[in-house]
């Protein structure tokens, strides 16, 4: 096992009505409030206006940003970071799911500076300080809620990737299961393969910590009990209580202490499917996932049996367990081709985007001809 320190500053409001202690917390951040927020759903829930009423109580300045899309782009952050920049915010309240947090934290940390956010990216420019960020988080999925990372797409530079600082901690997260009702069938499924794919990647990653290992088997064990069932049952509270918590849990650095590193090859590649298609994050790694192992199944195939003989609770194969997985990706109606997605799409391209992003894999190192492979896998 490796030395490690273990962090994480995000206060978590969990559960039913967590949204109480909101007003509370604002009172910490000073009055001038920037509103981040997706393309309408908090709006046709009633969240934005519930958000706006509690706003109003502590008698809060605010500035609105609407309109981040899913697979949010660089664009919309620079445009928000300027808006709280020429009113000298205190805060930003992020309320939806991950492309709405992510972009918050992005402008958290272009709001002190002159440059554009994509300058962080290039490694130009360092982070040095952030707008404290308060997250109510509308989507069970990417774990962002309570960790380092913030990804993001640049179209005309053909990118989408992950970025990370200890600055891009949310200060607190609030997540009520109640505010995930609402999430249609689709996503409630691409949120649940996500928070199993992150366990994967932990899974997948470099060294041994026996611990670790147990939390990410326990965690996807929560997500083959209860995620099929939510499928079937999308207003049922337990069990959306029962999917929040493991998705915050698969990403917030419980699984990687201990640990060189995590993987994160296939969402690499995933986050290309998503830049090139628009595809949604958690079915680009169903799409992938199955193919990856796939090409490292002789490599990696202690390690793979090993994991699906753990989350599924029986003796399984390296093939056997890859198998399995795909099923399992199957029956919470995620693709597991590319084709399934009835997309034309392009080999060629795809490697060549793969190639610009430098997508190379962690533990299992990704050349060109093994990306060209997991491609043709997955196609
Ligand atoms: O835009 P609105 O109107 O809010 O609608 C959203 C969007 O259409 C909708 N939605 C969210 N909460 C809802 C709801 N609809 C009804 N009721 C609710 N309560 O759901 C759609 C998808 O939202 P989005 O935020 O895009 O989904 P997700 O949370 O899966 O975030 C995906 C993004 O996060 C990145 C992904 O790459 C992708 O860009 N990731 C971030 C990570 C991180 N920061 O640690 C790790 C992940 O691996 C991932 O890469
Ligand atoms: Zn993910």
């Amino acid at each position: 096992m490796e030395n490690f320190v273990f962090c994480n500053p995000t206060t978590l409001h969990f559960g039913k009505n967590a949204l109480d202690g909101l007003k509370e917390v604002l009172q910490h951040y000073g009055r001038k409030v920037l509103l981040v927020y997706g393309k309408g759903s908090i709006k046709k829930t009633g969240l934005y206006d519930k958000v706006m009423g509690y706003l109003n109580e502590v008698q809060a300045e605010v500035f609105e940003y609407e309109g981040i899309r899913s697979n949010p782009v660089i664009e919309d952050v620079d445009i928000a970071a300027a808006l709280g920049r020429k009113h000298k915010v205190d805060v930003i309240l992020a309320v939806g799911g991950g492309s709405v947090i992510d972009s918050g934290k992005f402008i958290s940390i272009t709001i002190p500076v002159q440059h554009p956010a994509w300058d962080f990216i290039t490694r130009k420019a360092k982070p040095e300080k952030a707008v404290p960020l308060i997250c109510i988080l509308t989507l069970a999925a990417t774990g962002t809620e309570m960790n380092p990372f913030a990804v993001i797409s640049k179209h005309d530079a053909n990118f989408k990737d992950g970025y990370g600082s200890p600055l891009l901690y949310p200060a607190h997260s609030f997540l009520d299961p109640q505010l995930t009702v609402t999430v249609p069938r689709n996503y409630t499924a691409y949120g649940i393969v996500d928070l199993i794919a992150h366990c994967f990647e932990a899974w997948f990653g470099a060294g041994e910590t026996t611990l670790s290992d147990r939390f990410i088997i326990s965690i996807v064990q929560e997500a083959i009990k209860y995620g099929p069932a939510l499928l079937k049952d999308l207003n049922n509270y337990d069990l959306r209580e029962k999917i929040m918590y493991a998705a915050t849990m698969a990403l917030n650095g419980l699984t990687m202490q201990g640990k060189k590193s995590g993987e994160w090859g296939v969402h690499g590649i995933g986050h290309i499917l998503s830049l090139l298609y628009d595809i949604p994050h958690g079915a680009s790694l169903t799409i992938v996932y199955p193919a990856w192992m796939k090409h490292f199944q002789e490599r990696a195939a202690g390690r793979i049996a090993l994991l699906g003989s753990g989350i599924f609770n029986e003796s399984l194969t390296a093939p056997e367990s890859i198998k399995r997985i795909e099923d399992l990706f199957r029956s919470l109606e995620c693709p597991v081709r590319l084709s399934e997605t009835g997309i034309v799409t392009d080999k060629q391209k795809i490697c060549e985007t793969l190639g610009i992003n430098k997508v190379s894999g962690s533990n299992y190192k990704l050349k060109e001809e093994d990306l060209g492979k997991i491609v043709e896998l997955f196609l």
